[in-house]
């Protein structure tokens, strides 16, 4: 199994390119099969999970044909069967998002039921509640959700999600697209990537007003067609590479980016005492070789701060002058990097959802294991400010989210590499 040595102690100097989002890139690739045409997708970072989400497709019988810079066509008349199995739903719970689109276009879905993962329960109530409410008929049976429409296919409806959910708020959505009449999603997730899919599916043909707000509005077509749609930037790498100069006192210029969905992380930079600047498609942070100072922060739905960077923050905490309290209130444990950051010497104290880092000079390198994704990310730059050698195990957690994670690092000046074990 892989892992990423680190030996800490630069400051991170350079320029990089951000790839195209993960969690824009699943959702537009399930809503291609509401197509009866081929639909080209672009800019697709190079992942795991698009690897897994491509691997699904094939699976049902639909062979999306992969071409050079990172295009995707996929030709969903194809499909033989209408089935997401376990094996490959365990690895990646975003397979859920092809239950929309299947029942909406042809009529029914089994996905496996996902479990609960490393950061908390992650149920999928809201999801089948949502599609329930648009006609169909769904049973869990054997740990699939069976999931058939009415005849004539899915009805419009109109649906309030209890709590803000962004895969649930794209399942709705793209099974709207084709339902009879009119959807109102209310309480709906304002993340730029819900935002990203909605465009995908207008380009496709689809009704949709109001995506970006909490009330989405969508007017069921007959069908949606073909087109070539590229993937916004992904704002979670983005965040991940400016933090990670900040941790290391550096100066750090990102690319083919998006700022503008940024707004709350930005906000804590400049809080910690970082200069940002900022273009149409590059964000730039400069440290000026300062120690970033500690930051407050509160996880919650879009526009607030995301829990996707929380993670990275509190290594950067980790090693700022001050002490700073972190809330989780998106998931229930998304507080696993604590133990492992600890073991570096980080002086951090939990209670519930809450976390309160007192900054020190430096971290201590160790060997420390990765629990999830943005987890993942966070030991790796926790390691980037640590003295001597971090040994980072489990590294495919990062390589499901961070497409060349160690390249990029490497051309911004740190000592990393990949070591098979
Ligand atoms: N929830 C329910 N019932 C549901 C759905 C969600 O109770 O039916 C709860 C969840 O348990 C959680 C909260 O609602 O407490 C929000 O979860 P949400 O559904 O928004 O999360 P998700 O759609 O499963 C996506 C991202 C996550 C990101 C979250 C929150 C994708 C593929 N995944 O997950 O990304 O953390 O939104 O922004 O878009 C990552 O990239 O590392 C990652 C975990």
């Amino acid at each position: 199994m892989d892992k990423l040595m680190i030996t800490g102690g630069n400051r991170l100097d350079g320029e990089i390119r951000i790839s195209g989002a993960k969690n824009s890139a699943l959702p537009i690739l399930a809503a291609t099969l509401l197509a009866d045409e081929a639909v080209t997708i672009c800019n697709l970072p190079h992942l795991h999970d698009i690897t897994t989400m491509i691997e699904l497709f094939g699976r049902m019988g639909v062979q999306p044909v992969v071409g050079d810079k990172l295009t995707v066509e996929v030709n969903p008349t194809s499909i033989t069967t209408l089935v997401a199995p376990y094996e490959l739903v365990k690895t990646m719970r975003a397979s859920i998002l092809v239950l929309g689109p299947m029942v909406a276009h042809f009529g029914y879905a089994e996905v496996a039921l996902p479990g609960g993962c490393a950061i908390g329960s992650r149920p999928v109530d809201l999801h089948i509640r949502g599609l329930e409410a648009m006609g169909a008929e769904i049973t869990v049976e054997g740990g699939y959700i069976k999931a058939r429409a009415p005849e004539g296919g899915l009805r419009g409806a109109h649906y309030s999600f209890d709590t803000i959910s962004v895969t649930g708020t794209e399942n709705i959505l793209m099974a709207a697209t084709l339902a009879k009449g009119q959807t109102v999603i209310s309480n709906a997730a304002r993340e730029p990537e819900v935002v990203d899919l909605a465009e995908c599916l207008i380009a496709m043909g689809a009704q949709i007003r109001g995506q970006g707000t909490d009330t989405i509005t969508i007017d069921g077509v007959e069908r949606l067609h073909g087109a070539r749609y590229a993937v916004m930037p992904d704002r979670i790498e983005t965040g991940t590479f400016l933090v990670a100069g900040a941790a290391t006192r550096g100066r750090v210029k990102l690319k083919d980016t998006d700022p503008s969905i940024l707004e709350a992380v930005l906000l804590k930079l400049e809080e910690a005492g970082a200069q940002i600047d900022t273009g149409k498609t590059w964000v730039s942070l400069d440290m000026k070789g300062n120690r970033p100072r500690a930051v407050n922060l509160r996880t919650a739905p879009y526009p607030a701060f995301p829990t996707d960077m929380q993670a990275q923050f509190m290594a950067m905490n980790a090693v700022a002058e001050g002490t700073g309290t972190v809330i989780e209130t998106v998931f229930e444990n998304r507080f696993m990097h604590v133990q492992e950051m600890r073991r570096m010497g980080a002086q951090i104290q939990v209670e519930g959802n809450t976390a309160i880092v007192t900054g020190v000079e430096k971290l201590k390198g160790a060997p420390v294991m990765a629990t999830d994704l943005r987890a993942s990310a966070s030991l790796v730059i926790a390691g980037l400010w640590a003295d001597g050698d971090t040994l980072v195990d489990r590294i495919y957690h990062i390589d499901r989210g961070y497409e060349c994670i160690e390249e990029k690092l490497q051309m911004l000046g740190a000592s990393i590499r990949r070591v098979s074990a």
